[in-house]
């Protein structure tokens, strides 16, 4: 694990965001993980060689101790099939609650089947909404997460705004992600991983080109792990931190609201 120094080199207001605001429309990222939602653990789990795992448990655990609290409440958005919420809800108390939010009902669905065969679905409740205007009061968790969904939004800023907005003062906001690997051997081998072979296999199990076809695009579009922590100081956040893992390959950023 290694700590990338997150201070801001231009002021935060200067985010590198303008191509990020076209990256997609939500209709279309909606359609694409209806698509994929029935194959996407056991490709998630084939493509990162059960990697996966290690990372939402690493995510979770940066904010153990909040977690711990006997009555916490955690937002897990983006939550997809549930995999990042189930680990909160394992690290969490048996009075603790976990919310995951997704707004694609396919995706839903599976982690609804999942969180019932787990040990752990009466700590988690999920609900269908939108990461850019979530449907919470103001100051509500303990801790507000998103697993790999960051590079899927409209807008990146405006979602951590929403983050922030349902933290808690002293909550944490915490992003797990892909990310741009340092070392020149490791980037070119993720680049030719990302770029053909992902691509590739997810062809082979969903029978279409487009939904893995499009996620290299998405990692070339989204920023380097530098400028994500300057994109969480400019949403108000204080104290960010980011932990790279896996030589890189995924980041955690870190911040708390003030
Ligand atoms: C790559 S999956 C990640 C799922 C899960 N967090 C994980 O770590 O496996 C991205 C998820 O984000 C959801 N998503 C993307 N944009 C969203 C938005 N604006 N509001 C709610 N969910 C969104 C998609 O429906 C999808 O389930």
């Amino acid at each position: 694990m290694t700590e990338v120094d997150s201070t801001p080199a231009t002021s935060p207001g200067a985010r590198p965001e303008g191509a990020l605001d076209e990256q997609s429309s939500a209709a279309a990222v909606q359609a694409m993980f209806n698509t994929i939602a029935p194959r996407y653990d056991l490709l998630n789990h084939i493509l990162s060689c059960n990697v996966d795992r290690y990372w939402w448990w690493r995510a979770a655990r940066t904010f153990r101790h909040i977690l711990a609290r006997p009555q916490s409440r955690v937002l897990d958005i983006c939550c997809g099939t549930g995999e990042l919420t189930l680990e909160l809800a394992k690290a969490a108390c048996p009075a603790g609650r976990v919310i995951g939010l997704d707004f694609c009902p396919a995706m839903l669905a599976a982690a609804k089947e999942k969180i019932a065969r787990s040990a752990y679905g009466a700590r988690i409740e999920l609900v269908a909404g939108n990461a850019a205007a979530l449907p919470f009061d103001d100051n509500t968790f303990d801790a507000v997460t998103i697993g790999f969904a960051l590079r899927n939004v409209d807008s990146i800023s405006a979602v951590l705004a929403e983050m922030r907005r349902v933290a808690k003062p002293g909550g944490r906001v915490v992003s797990v992600e892909l990310a741009k690997p340092g070392l020149p051997v490791l980037r070119q081998v993720y680049k030719i991983y990302f770029e053909r072979l992902v691509p590739f296999f997810g062809r082979l199990a969903t029978g279409k080109a487009g939904p893995y076809g499009w996620l290299p695009e998405s990692l070339r579009r989204y920023p380097h792990q530098r400028e994500v922590s300057k994109i969480f100081a400019a949403a108000g956040l204080a104290s960010i931190r980011c932990f790279e893992l896996t030589g890189g390959i995924v980041g955690v950023h870190v911040g708390v609201k003030p």
